[in-house]
């Protein structure tokens, strides 16, 4: 009860990052977001017109409420870092400090430290193209949104992080293998989370005295999965070939998402937690 948590990915209520929130929000928690700055305007305007209240109802009759939302952009450390096309785009106009260091520190004027850092998001320009397809320029994209976005929060959050806080992300089976339609990069980009995970288990640990750790997810519709094309297919292939034959609940990533940031499981850190109702202990398709 009374922890702070910031999330980031969260830009509707069909993904994650929402599924997480409302966890975290059940277990008393009091959340903050970071919202892609692209997406910004029609979430908050969504959000105020009540098009989430469905979805933010609490198991106590009560609507899950946001402490802050903030501007984010997780591709850029610092202003120093963003091109003047993205400093002059009309979707950025408006909006400042949503830079990762900029969002941290605006974060700690508000909320002081904090306990909990959800990293819920990904990009990848060309996943739709096969890795021998994908240009240099698209992989490092992928790289630069989806994994190095979280070594940046980590550097970023930790110092404001309390001791015994902890970090989760996301990641996907992509990485250990072959999802063919992920592509872009994207399968290299959780390769590349779930080895981070691990050393900055070790070194965030060390300096901040905070566990990381990554749930690899089953196929969700989300917004994010729907831009890949083949979820459809990704859904009924996990359902028809699991252990446990249902379709994954986006709040159940966001129960073992509660859990891995709770003291429950205060021993646990740089673990790769799957939750995909067991497809990944499959040898074969059934
Ligand atoms: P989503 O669309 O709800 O979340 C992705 C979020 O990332 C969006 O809110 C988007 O605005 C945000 N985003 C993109 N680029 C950004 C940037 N540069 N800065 C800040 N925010 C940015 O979709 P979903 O599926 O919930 O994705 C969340 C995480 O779950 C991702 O890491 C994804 O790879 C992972 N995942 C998803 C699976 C699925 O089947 N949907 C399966 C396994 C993992």
């Amino acid at each position: 009860r009374g922890k702070k948590a910031f999330i980031a990915g969260v830009a509707d209520d069909q993904g994650f990052g929402w599924a997480i929130a409302k966890a975290l929000a059940e277990a008393g928690a009091e959340i903050s977001l970071g919202v892609w700055v692209p997406a910004l305007n029609i979430f908050k305007t969504s959000l105020e017109k009540g098009k989430f209240d469905a979805s933010r109802k609490l198991s106590d009759g009560s609507l899950m409420t946001f402490s802050h939302i903030y501007p984010m952009d997780a591709v850029f450390d610092t202003m120093a870092d963003v091109p003047e096309e993205v400093a002059t785009n009309k979707r950025y106009a408006g909006n400042k400090n949503w830079t990762v260091s900029e969002v941290a520190e605006s974060v700690k004027q508000d909320s002081g430290k904090i306990d909990i850092v959800v990293h819920s998001l990904a990009n990848g320009p060309e996943v739709v193209k096969p890795l021998l397809e994908t240009s240099r320029k698209g992989y490092l994209a992928a790289l630069s949104a989806s994994s190095y976005s979280l070594i940046s929060m980590v550097q970023r959050f930790g110092p404001i992080m309390k001791e015994g806080g902890a970090v989760i992300s996301l990641t996907y089976n992509a990485s250990n293998r072959i999802i063919p339609g992920y592509g872009g990069g994207m399968s290299s980009a959780k390769a590349a989370l779930e080895s981070d995970t691990r050393v900055l288990a070790y070194e965030a640990g060390r300096k901040f005295k905070v566990r990381v750790n990554t749930i690899s997810a089953g196929p969700l519709g989300s917004r994010a999965a729907r831009a890949i094309g083949f979820i459809d297919d990704m859904i009924r292939y996990s359902y028809e070939n699991s252990p446990i034959q249902k379709e994954l609940a986006a709040i159940e990533v966001g129960n073992v998402a509660a859990f891995l940031v709770s003291p429950l499981s205060s021993a646990v850190t740089g673990h790769v937690m799957f939750v995909d109702n067991g497809l990944n202990v499959m040898g074969i398709a059934t």
